[in-house]
């Protein structure tokens, strides 16, 4: 992904903003030159997975923004939150050279200044999978998309469909409070052997990561399966072949409805579903996802 250059300027392209309301400056200056504004929301520790989703807005607009926060509030565990990789220096010169336009990294008082914390209505699509493990972790992900939409004002905005659920439940409130904004789902980016690009990975160990490879394995075994077989089938080899595996938890592995998110076993009139994976290897909890047609 690297941005091609002949100049050093390339190096202060890139324009770095921590205050919610020169973003919105920025954001207003861009479509007032005619540039419409495509954004992408990170937590850092950026990874070729978020660099595609950059290359994805660059190609649909002339300006792209991405924001670098670790929001407190979708965190359920303390742990989790004080264990994030951060690095914001190097994130920066990823974001360089892949020719993003504008930074955005708030401190968590400026972004939630005068701003309570809303519950919203996720129609329970925050009530099974990842939702159940992490209980108010979809609340704080909507919490803190819309303050960043709020500020930058992008007219469309890239999500990884790694994080499926999160997408099905940012859709669905875009949806219902007509946020002015287009919601686009990127493919997850794979590291050779399969394992799903997050930032998480750097927390493994060389052996745990090629133990995780077992995740997309049982996915890619559901997908087949569930050509010939029922999703329910399909899904029970699957936990098979990841109970057979050491090192691995699983915390669960579903078959899907893509919007409802509620568990299918049987096909009925559908002809596509989402099989949602969730596991601990050694103390890192990944996730990931694949889509089955019949
Ligand atoms: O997917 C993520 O990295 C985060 O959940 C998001 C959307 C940036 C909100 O903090």
């Amino acid at each position: 992904f690297r941005r091609s250059c002949g100049s050093s300027k390339c190096a202060t392209d890139v324009e770095f903003i921590l205050n919610p309301s020169a973003a919105t400056a920025w954001s207003a200056v861009q479509r007032q030159n005619g540039r419409s504004v495509g954004f992408v929301p990170t937590m850092g520790a950026l990874h070729d997975g978020h660099m595609s989703l950059i290359v994805n807005a660059k190609s649909a607009n002339k300006a792209v923004a991405c924001s670098i926060f670790v929001n407190p509030l979708q965190f359920n565990n303390a742990e989790d939150l004080a264990n994030y990789p951060r690095q914001l220096a190097a994130d920066r010169e990823s974001l360089e050279r892949v020719g993003c336009d504008m930074v955005f990294a708030p401190s968590e008082i400026a972004l939630y200044a005068n701003h309570g914390v809303l519950t919203y209505d996720l129609n329970g699509l925050d009530k099974v999978m990842e939702g159940a493990s992490r209980p108010g972790h979809f609340q704080g992900v909507v919490n803190v998309v819309e303050r960043l939409f709020h500020y930058v004002r992008p007219n469309s905005t890239y999500f990884g469909e790694k994080d499926r659920q999160q997408l099905a439940i940012l859709r669905h409130v875009a949806n219902a409070l007509k946020w002015p904004v287009d919601m686009i789902g990127c493919p997850t980016m794979r590291e050779p052997n399969g394992l799903a690009m997050s930032s998480r990975n750097m927390r493994l160990s060389g052996e745990e990561r090629q133990r995780a490879t077992v995740l997309f394995r049982a996915l890619s075994s559901i997908q087949a399966a569930s050509t010939v077989a029922s999703l329910k089938a399909a899904k029970h080899s699957a936990i098979e072949m990841i109970l057979a595996h050491p090192g691995i938890k699983l915390d669960y592995l579903e078959t899907v409805d893509p919007l409802t998110l509620q568990p299918i076993m049987e096909w009925d009139m559908r002809n596509e579903a989402i099989a949602m994976i969730a596991a601990y290897v050694g103390k890192v909890r990944l996730i990931d996802n694949i889509t089955l047609r019949r």
